[in-house]
């Protein structure tokens, strides 16, 4: 396998053995292919497209002015389409980068025929999206729930086939170009949407009192019709893992996929109306957590405030769209003075935050950030935060206030060791 990237230093590092992400496991795995010679890495697209049968497209799609910028794409099929005009050898151009549908098969197929002179079918032309987790890429490449592979014709789907089968155990499936594509953003937007559900029942039981959305979004998870392996592994509730209560979904996936989608449909003369409605509840979401601690502890002005986060989920150092930037900013337009802590996305954080406010400290410590504070927001569950015992939090703070965005801790036990205590999905008692 030969990898493509602009940026020399990031050809070198990877050429050197070097993760140039975080991401568990990558490091090893890349060790190990670079040692059995199977990964080098170039600048030279040229080389890369003459010496392979497949070209994966694996550029960014970033939303931007309200529709999903193809830039990338763009600029990356028409270097491989002039290289193509040379190439006698069959070859197939794969898109794994997020597009909506019709993408592959109207603006990368006439780019690449109007620029290499061919017609598809002198190449071939395939749509392959990826369903990886961040944080747990490797994990989930290893061993996927599914391989789906849109192709423009049967020669192009057996060169993409034989990149997978035989190696893993998922079920590959055929489908057409904007079939592939599709499944990619309802996959994301439903799992976006569950989200959303949840939180929007967690409103509704802390407005309700006495019931406590995560003990209810539990028990309907069991329900065999969402998930047939109930009956075999008991109570489990891990199982629907996207309908916790928590304070929203982030990342460079969900709400840029989410929008594109809206987008697309837009174009199409159809208003998605759920679709809107998941992204507006996640917008919601981080900021109805500050206005739940202002109503606890009032006035937030000159109040120190603890964020325990700042990835937008745990085992990452990436803090796009995270939640805990909303909150941020919310608590420094409240006037609150902020110590966010995160133990690997501080750098990233300071990127996307106003660092000159006297009123933002980052830390990679939460003691130092919990020290004298009048209460702790929890937005990123990192386990060294989920066991901070009751004692900590009373030993440090200042009659401490505990908004738990992601419902890790026991309310008793916190409440016992006099913690005021404000969690997603259940009712102010404070
Ligand atoms: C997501 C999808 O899960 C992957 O299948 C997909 O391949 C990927 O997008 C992509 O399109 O590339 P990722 O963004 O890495 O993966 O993260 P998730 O683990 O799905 O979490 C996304 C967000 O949802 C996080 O902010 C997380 O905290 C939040 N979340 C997740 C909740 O708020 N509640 C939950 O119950 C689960």
């Amino acid at each position: 396998m030969i990898c493509v990237d602009k940026r020399e230093d990031i050809v070198r590092r990877i050429n050197n053995r070097e993760a140039t992400i975080y991401e568990p496991g990558l490091q090893v795995l890349l060790e190990q292919v670079i040692d059995k010679g199977k990964l080098s890495a170039t600048s030279d697209l040229r080389h890369a497209v003459m010496n392979s049968d497949v070209s994966i497209i694996a550029v960014g799609t970033p939303f931007g002015d309200g529709r999903i910028d193809l830039s990338y794409i763009i600029s990356c099929t028409t270097e491989i389409g002039e290289i193509l005009r040379e190439k006698s050898k069959y070859h197939v151009v794969c898109v794994k980068s997020t597009v909506a549908p019709t993408t592959t098969d109207i603006v990368v197929k006439s780019i690449l025929e109007t620029v290499s002179g061919k017609k598809v079918g002198e190449f071939g032309l395939s749509m392959n999206p990826e369903f990886l987790r961040e944080g747990k890429a490797v994990e989930d490449f290893i061993n996927p729930d599914r391989i789906v592979i849109g192709a423009s014709d049967n020669k192009s789907f057996n060169v993409v086939n034989r990149i997978y089968k035989g190696y893993f155990k998922a079920p590959i499936i055929r489908v057409n170009l904007r079939t592939a594509e599709m499944i990619k953003y309802t996959s994301n937007a439903l799992l976006a949407t569950l989200i959303s559900y949840a939180n929007e029942i967690a409103s509704i039981c802390e407005e309700t009192g006495g019931v406590d959305a995560r003990e209810v979004l539990e028990s309907v998870t069991l329900d065999k019709r969402f998930n047939p392996k109930v009956g075999k592994h008991l109570i489990n509730p891990e199982m629907v893992s996207y309908l916790r209560v928590g304070c929203g979904f982030g990342g460079s996936c969900f709400p840029k996929d989410v929008k594109a989608l809206i987008s697309f449909s837009a174009g199409k003369g159809y208003e998605p109306q759920m679709l809107e409605s998941t992204m507006s509840i996640n917008e919601t979401q981080p900021v109805r957590l500050v206005n739940r601690l202002e109503k606890t502890i009032g006035d937030l002005d000159d109040k120190k405030i603890a964020v325990l986060g700042l990835a937008f989920k745990p085992d990452t150092d990436d803090v796009r769209e995270s939640p805990a930037l909303i909150i941020i900013r919310e608590l420094l337009r409240k006037k609150a003075k902020v110590f966010a802590v995160d133990p690997i996305a501080v750098n990233n954080a300071a990127m996307m935050l106003p660092m000159d406010a006297d009123e933002l400290v980052l830390l990679t410590d939460y003691k130092v950030a919990l020290q004298n504070a009048n209460a702790a927001i929890l937005v990123t569950s990192w386990p060294e935060f989920v066991c901070i015992p009751s004692y900590e939090f009373v030993s440090l703070m200042n009659k401490p206030i505990l908004v738990d965005g992601r419902r890790v801790y026991d309310k008793k036990t916190m409440e016992n060791a006099g913690i005021s205590y404000v969690g997603v999905g259940l009712e102010d008692t404070g």
